[in-house]
């Protein structure tokens, strides 16, 4: 008696064999096709539930793109992020960089249950999260890029990884160099993907310190600009107000463009980790900043291909994983 597993990996080696993919289109297992014939609505249910989450809520597009990168940045690309807690595991949903935080897990459970209507037990959902963020993007105004398919969904989250490898808002330039290096990241793909930053908001524990205690010394950050620092200042207080929320691009938080980099030249980045892509003197990152910021056709195209690197960080593919009936739980 064959295993669904079984089954379903012959189904896509057969699929693959349809749909034969050139090299370049080949990222390690993950191929755009995949559902074209087990599941041809798929992009179209994503694309339905994202207009219309986002036209409700704007920022809904930031939030589903930040859902995608801390997945990927724990296990790998496998909707371990997704997982409530349950006797055998602590949630990543609960770890410091998450909690109260992260949004988007009841559009991603629309898009699912659509999608377990219409085709049942096929589409997993870090494939979801991956077309999430993707259509995301475009909605938003960005760039569109092929979305290499086949991720499975993982029977376990790690609570800790998500507290050790998603980097802090405070972090140097050389702690997110590191921690993109250890996902095979490089920091062209860390100055691109950061400019994801072009859309949605922090709360002001991400970035308070910069305005009262940058270096331990009761000092704001000098590469503050004046007005906007004065801004920040009116909207997170000395004490309290916590979570309310600035928006990460100040000029333009729902549109996807380059901005964000035009932004950091002008001494208006949000947080110290987009500031010292430019002033952490790291030559290559400062140098992305300006090239990003005087050309945004140069910043579309290093994102799309960032985000493909990104989304191909380990996956769980062949007989590994499974396919979820709710993203929410293992089956
Ligand atoms: C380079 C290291 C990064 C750091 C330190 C970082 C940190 C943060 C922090 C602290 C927030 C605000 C959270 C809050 O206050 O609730 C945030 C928001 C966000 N991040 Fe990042 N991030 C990084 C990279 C990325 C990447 C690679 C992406 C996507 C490609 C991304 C996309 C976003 C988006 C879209 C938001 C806004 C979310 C919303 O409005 O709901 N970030 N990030």
């Amino acid at each position: 008696m064959f295993s669904l597993g079984l089954v379903m990996f012959i189904l896509s080696c057969a699929i693959f064999q349809a749909f034969p993919v050139s090299s370049s289109n080949n990222y390690g297992g993950l191929f755009p096709e995949l559902y074209q014939i087990s599941c041809p609505q798929a992009n179209e249910i994503v694309m339905s539930v994202l207009e219309e989450a986002i036209s409700k809520d704007p920022r809904m597009a930031a939030s589903l793109l930040r859902l995608h990168f801390h997945d990927c940045f724990v296990q790998g690309c496998d909707a371990s992020i997704l997982l409530d807690k349950n006797s055998a595991f602590k949630s990543e949903k609960e770890a410091g960089p998450n909690k109260n935080s992260l949004r988007g897990y009841e559009v991603i459970d629309e898009i699912k249950a659509k999608l377990e209507q219409v085709c049942p037990h096929t589409v997993s959902c870090a494939d979801i999260l991956a077309l999430a963020a993707r259509d995301s993007v475009v909605l938003s105004g960005g760039p569109y890029w092929e979305v290499p398919l086949g991720r499975r969904d993982s029977k376990t989250a790690n609570f800790n990884k998500a507290n050790i490898n998603i980097p802090a808002p405070n972090s140097t330039i050389q702690n997110l160099i590191n921690l993109f290096n250890k996902q095979g990241l490089n920091e062209q793909d860390l100055v691109a993907l950061s400019g994801g930053h072009t859309i949605g908001m922090a709360r002001c524990v991400s970035f308070k310190q910069r305005l009262y205690n940058q270096k331990g010394d009761n000092l704001p950050d000098v590469t503050l600009e004046k007005t906007y620092y004065n801004g920040l200042k009116s909207i997170c207080p000395t004490s309290g107000g916590d979570n309310n929320i600035s928006p990460l691009d100040v000029a333009s938080p729902i549109r996807f463009d380059n901005t964000y980099f035009k932004l950091l030249l002008w001494g208006k980045g949000l947080l110290n980790s987009d500031e010292v892509l430019l002033t952490g003197n790291v030559k290559k990152t400062k140098e992305l900043v300006k090239s990003y910021a005087e050309n945004e056709a140069i910043f579309f195209r290093h994102f799309a291909k960032s985000m493909v690197k990104m989304g191909n960080i380990n996956p769980l593919t062949e007989l590994k994983g499974e396919i979820r009936n709710s993203c929410r739980r293992i089956n």
